[in-house]
């Protein structure tokens, strides 16, 4: 079954997603992930985009938690995006995992800039640009999602404790996510691609590394 999208326009940015969610019941806090395109990417496969998150931080209060995104479903032979709060800015991390283990940081030039992020007691969220995402590479194991065919799986988790080293994104320690995780077949619909694009991602300057 597909999981039709929820267009939401992001208060601060004014940044138009197609997003997906997950209940409180799936997961303490619920859960958000939104995807913009390129005005073409419906027709000519995009190689990045701009995503937002929201993710809790229910548990342990306010710069708590992890989550993360796999851009094919699994875990597994992945480009996945993992995300958490400390110091009331929001970290990020590209990763590869090719079994149910510790994830390996990701080696190829994908590469996430900042637009917009907030930290608060229970929630904390992240707009940000993704380029060179929608394809990836880590040691000969490739993957992609083509945008062309209007719709991908995405997988999703959340964690209650922070990462271990939280202000070292390259050196972080994780246990195994125990917030809930699913998976969707995210269909896009027209809002996902939209003419602003360029001048969004022009917006993404911040790295918090
Ligand atoms: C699923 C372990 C980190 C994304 C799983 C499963 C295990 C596991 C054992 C299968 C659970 C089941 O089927 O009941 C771990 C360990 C981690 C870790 C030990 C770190 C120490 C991550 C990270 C992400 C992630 C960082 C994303 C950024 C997923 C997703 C699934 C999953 C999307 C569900 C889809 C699937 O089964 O492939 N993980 N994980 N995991 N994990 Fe992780």
């Amino acid at each position: 079954a597909q999981t039709l999208p929820t267009t939401f326009t992001h208060p601060g940015t004014g940044i138009v997603f197609n997003t997906w969610g997950a209940s409180t019941a799936q997961t303490q806090g619920g859960f958000r992930l939104g995807m913009a395109l390129p005005s073409n990417a419906l027709t000519t496969d995009a190689n990045e985009f701009i995503g937002y998150l929201e993710c809790s931080s229910t548990k342990n209060g306010a710069n708590s938690g992890w989550c993360g995104v796999s851009l094919r479903g699994a875990m597994t032979n992945s480009l996945l995006i993992t995300a958490w709060p400390a110091d009331g800015e929001v970290y990020t991390a590209l990763q590869f995992a090719t079994g149910y283990a510790m994830p390996k940081n990701y080696g190829g030039d994908a590469k996430i800039t900042q637009i917009a992020s907030s930290v608060n007691a229970t929630h904390f969220t992240l707009v940000f640009r993704c380029q060179n995402c929608l394809s990836w590479d880590q040691d000969g194991v490739t993957g992609s999602i083509s945008t062309s065919a209007q719709g991908t799986m995405f997988g999703w988790v959340q964690a209650f404790p922070s990462p271990g080293n939280p202000t070292c994104p390259t050196q972080i320690t994780l246990s195994q996510h125990d917030n809930g995780m699913g998976q969707w077949y995210a269909a896009f619909d027209s809002n996902i691609a939209n003419p602003s694009y360029t001048a969004w991602a022009a917006k993404a300057t911040k790295t918090v590394t």
